[in-house]
C-alpha cells in the first residue's frame, strides 16, 4: 500500500467510507452537512498534491452523510495548475487502496444550452476530452488502454436521477466537454462545443474519470451550472461569478446526494 493510503487508513481508524466525492469550485459547503467529521489537510498526506486555487481548500473530510460513511475531497488540483493531467493520480490510487469503490466527481461548469441556466444540476452521461491531454500518457502497462464506453456508471446515474426525482428536483443530463483552462472559452469555442455535442464545458473531472476507470473505480459525476457559456449573454465570465453562483446549484446537488446515500444508492 502507498504511504498516502497508509496515512489515510491510520487517520480513518475504523471508518469504512462507501464513496468518495470530489467537490468542485464553490461546492465545499457539502462538507458542512457532515457529522462526526475528521478533517485531514492534503498537506498532511504524504504524496498528495497541493492546490492553490481560491475557493478550493485542500482537504479530505471523512464523516457521515445520509446515514453512510463518506469521504469528501475539497480542493482538487487541476491540469491547468501544473500542466500535468495526472496530478490527481496519487489521490485516486490512494482511494482505491483504502477500499473506495465509487468516485463521485462534481464540478462547476458553463452551460452551452440556453435552456439550462445557472443554478441547474447536470448529471454527466458522457464526456469529450477536448484538451488533448490524457493522465495515462506515460503509463507503461497495457492497462492504459482503458475502455470508456460506459465511463459514467449507468446504474449510479439512474439512482442519482431517481433520488432527484423523489425530491422533486429537476436535473439535466448531458455531455461535459473538458477544456484545459485556465482562461475561459471564447464565444467561437462555445459555438464549437455545442456543434460537437457538448451540453456543458469545464476545466476538470475528465482526467479524474479516466484515472478512476484505470484503477477500477466506478464513476458518477455531476456539474453545477454557474453561467451560460462565453458569448451567450454578452457578459464577461469570471472566477468570482463561479464562486458566487456555485452554492445555489451546489445546495440542490447536496440534497440529492444525501437522498441517494440515505437510500443506499452507493452500497454494494
Ligand atoms: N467554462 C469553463 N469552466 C467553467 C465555466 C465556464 O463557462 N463556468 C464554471 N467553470
Amino acid at each position: 500500500m502507498s504511504p498516502s493510503a497508509d496515512y489515510l487508513r491510520f487517520r480513518l481508524g475504523t471508518r469504512r467510507p462507501v464513496v468518495a466525492m470530489v467537490l468542485g469550485s464553490g461546492l465545499g459547503a457539502l462538507v458542512e452537512g457532515l457529522s462526526e467529521a475528521v478533517r485531514i489537510p492534503f498537506a498532511e498526506v504524504p504524496g498528495f498534491p497541493e492546490s492553490g486555487v481560491s475557493g478550493h481548500a485542500g482537504q479530505v473530510v471523512a464523516g457521515r452523510l445520509g446515514g453512510r460513511e463518506v469521504l469528501l475531497l475539497s480542493g482538487r488540483v487541476h491540469y491547468y495548475e501544473k500542466g500535468n493531467a495526472a496530478v490527481m493520480r496519487p489521490v485516486i490510487e490512494a482511494l482505491k487502496d483504502i477500499g473506495i469503490g465509487t468516485l463521485f466527481l462534481t464540478n462547476s461548469a458553463g452551460s452551452v444550452r440556453a435552456d439550462m441556466p445557472a443554478g441547474s444540476v447536470m448529471v454527466i452521461d458522457d464526456h469529450i476530452a477536448f484538451s488533448g491531454a490524457n493522465p495515462l500518457i506515460g503509463e507503461a502497462s497495457d492497462a492504459r488502454f482503458v475502455g470508456m464506453t460506459a465511463a459514467y456508471d449507468p446504474g449510479l446515474r439512474a439512482r442519482l436521477e431517481a433520488a432527484a426525482e423523489a425530491l422533486g428536483e429537476p436535473v439535466f443530463s448531458g455531455v461535459y466537454m473538458w477544456f484545459s483552462g485556465p482562461s475561459f472559452e471564447t464565444p467561437a469555442e462555445i459555438r464549437m462545443a455545442k456543434t460537437l455535442g457538448a451540453d456543458a464545458v469545464g476545466m476538470s473531472t475528465v482526467p479524474e474519470t479516466i484515472l478512476a476507470r484505470f484503477f477500477g473505480l466506478k464513476v458518477v459525476a455531476a456539474s453545477v451550472i454557474t453561467n451560460l457559456g462565453a458569448g451567450m449573454t454578452g457578459a464577461e465570465l469570471s472566477h468570482e461569478e463561479t464562486k458566487t453562483m456555485a452554492p445555489t446549484g451546489g445546495a440542490r446537488l447536496a440534497k440529492i446526494v444525501e437522498k441517494m446515500l440515505e437510500e443506499g444508492g452507493f452500497d454494494g
